[in-house]
Formats: structure tokens, sequence, C-alpha cells
């Protein structure tokens, strides 16, 4: 290994953190789970298991815990949303002390979050464009032909950037350093929150959106594009459909799947945090309102 061997915490090793872990420990580093009781003993047992067309098929050991108790050179967050609160007591700042904190969580609010619990200047948010499951503990399925990640953090220091993301790219992940954090969160919101919307509220893939409902998918679009713009984030709303266009038309989401299967929606950090971006700045968005309202009603 041509770079730095080093310690890495994952708290959350599921889709995207199991993933992660498994890569970042078959390239050499140590890797230390962070999981609740059942799910840090299967991975003690039998490590991390990843079926993947660009990975391969392969297990690797990696250490397991409930908790962080000793120094790591970074914490990779990787829960979703609606267990962040419950998870982070598994990191307590002091243990975490000079660590970078970087979390790949869809959404634009965790990021301060985050920091007011612990050192700013170590939080890192991370953007990750993947498909990847994790099936049972310890057991990940990764379905895209790619990995991609843009870590930003705009007060960390940029040899800390650089040191995650060298170790990021040569476990096999496609990762680039972007200078402007909000607008790394904002350009990933401004595809997902239409995406994950329309797709969670109708049931149905991307195909069936752009084509039967293409007016509201086009008005949400341009909805979220502003509150982008405002919060001083990306704003193409021509770019953002052509995007669209492009995906395949089996395409959905993954709050659409969370849905299906009963799960809690990542429908606050996503839907939500539009609206109370857009509310801050009086930007008027009629069409996410009307659909988070009525997803929030449908629960779970
Ligand atoms: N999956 C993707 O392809 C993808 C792509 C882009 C972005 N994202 C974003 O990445 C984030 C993570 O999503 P994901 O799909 O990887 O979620 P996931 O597969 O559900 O994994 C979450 C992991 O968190 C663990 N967890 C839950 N509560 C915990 C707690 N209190 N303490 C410790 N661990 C806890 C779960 O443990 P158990 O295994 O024990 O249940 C699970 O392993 C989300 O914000 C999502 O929107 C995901």
């Amino acid at each position: 290994m041509a770079h730095e061997a080093l310690t890495v915490a994952v708290l959350g090793p599921g889709g995207v953190g199991g993933l992660l872990a498994a890569l970042l420990a078959r390239a050499g580093h140590r890797v230390i789970c962070l999981a609740g009781d059942t799910t840090a003993r299967a991975l003690r047992t039998t490590g991390l298991h990843v079926r993947s067309a660009r990975y391969g098929d392969f297990t690797t050991p990696v250490e397991a815990d409930t908790e962080l108790r000793e120094p790591v050179d970074a914490c990779l967050i990787t829960v979703k949303h609606t267990a962040l609160d419950a998870a982070l007591p598994r990191v307590p700042a002091p243990a975490l002390g000079d660590a970078l904190l970087v979390p790949f969580l869809n959404g634009v609010e965790h990021p301060a979050h985050l920091r007011s619990r612990y050192r700013p200047d170590r939080v890192a948010p991370a953007v990750i464009r993947v498909e990847s499951t994790r099936v049972a503990p310890g057991e990940i399925e990764h379905a895209s032909p790619f990995a991609e990640i843009d870590l930003t953090g705009d007060p960390v220091p940029r040899h800390r950037l650089d040191a995650t993301a060298a170790a990021l790219a040569a476990a096999g992940l496609t990762t680039r350093i972007l200078d402007d954090e909000t607008a790394a969160l904002w350009a990933k919101l401004s595809f997902l929150a239409p995406l994950a919307l329309l797709t969670t509220h109708y049931a149905a893939p991307l195909g069936d959106i752009r084509t039967r409902h293409r007016d509201e998918l086009t008005a949400l679009v341009t909805e979220t594009a502003a509150v982008s713009r405002a919060c001083g984030g990306p704003a193409g709303p021509a770019e953002t459909l052509a995007r669209f266009d492009a995906f395949p038309p089996g395409t959905r989401s993954s709050m659409q799947r969370d849905a299906e299967a009963g799960r809690p929606l990542e429908l606050e950090a996503i839907g939500g945090a539009l609206l109370r971006a857009a509310e801050r700045h009086g930007v008027p968005t009629p069409v996410a309102a009307r659909l988070v309202r009525e997803l929030r009603r449908a629960g779970p």
C-alpha cells in the first residue's frame, strides 16, 4: 500500500457503511465498525461480505464494537437520518478527539447538527453516489456500476481531507474533494428531493414519473433549484431535468424502497429540509409542500 494505513471507525455498517468499511479493510486500513450488539457480534464472527460487479465478491474481517473507545484517524457516519440521534452516543466527543468526522447522509442539515456536538473544523460532509444495500448484518450488495464520493468540509484543514480522500480513492472509490460544501450538498439534494418525493408519493419508478407526471416533476425541479440558489447552491433546473431523462426508467429511490418495506422515511432530512430552507429564504414551493404534507400524513 503506497499511502499511510489509517484507523477508521464506521458508525452504521449498512449499505453505504458496510461497503466503505469492507473496501477500506481490504485495502489494509484498520476498520472498527460501530453498531448495535447483534450486528457487532455478527461482524466480529463473520466479517463483512460484499457482492459487487465492480469490486468482486469478497469477505474481509473487521473489528466491531458498540462504542468508540480509542483514537481513530476518521469516523464515517453512515446511519440513516432517522437513526442519527440514537446512534451518536456511540461516538463520544472525547473519544473522537482530533479525528475527522465524515457523514455520508443525504440532506443538508446534519453538518450543523454534528458541528454543534463535535469539533466543527473536523466535520467533513461527504456526498456519495452509489446503490448499495445491507441485506443482512454484514452482507452488502453493491448494485451500481459506480461508487463516487465528493468530500467537502469548508473549515477542515486541507491536509486532513487529502489523507481521507487518498485512502478512499486507493480503496477503489472514485473520490474528489470539492471546495464548496453548500454547493456539494445542494447539488445532490436538488436531484434527490424531486426523485425521492415523487417516486415515493406515486409508488412508481422514475420512468413513470417523467412521462405520466412530467409537469409536476418540472415544477418540483424548478422549485428545488430556486431554493438551492437561495442557499448558495447550484441552480440549473434544465440540467437536473436532463439528468432525470438520462437515468434508466426502472430507477427507484431509497425513500421509495423504505416506504415499500414499511421502514421510517428520511422525509424530514430531504423534503422537510427543503421546505425549511425555502421558508427561511422566502422561496415559494407549493408542489414540494403538498408532497411533503401528504407523505407525512401517510406515515410511517
Ligand atoms: N444505500 C445507498 O445506496 C445510499 C446511496 C446514497 C446515499 N445514501 C445515504 O446514506 C445514508 C445511510 O443509508 P444506508 O442505505 O446505508 O442505510 P442502511 O443500509 O439502513 O444502514 C444503516 C446502518 O445503520 C445501523 N444503525 C441503525 N441504528 C443504529 C444505531 N443506533 N447504532 C448503530 N448503528 C445503527 C444499521 O444497523 P443494523 O445493520 O444493525 O440494522 C445499519 O447497518 C442515508 O442517509 C442514505 O440516504 C445511501
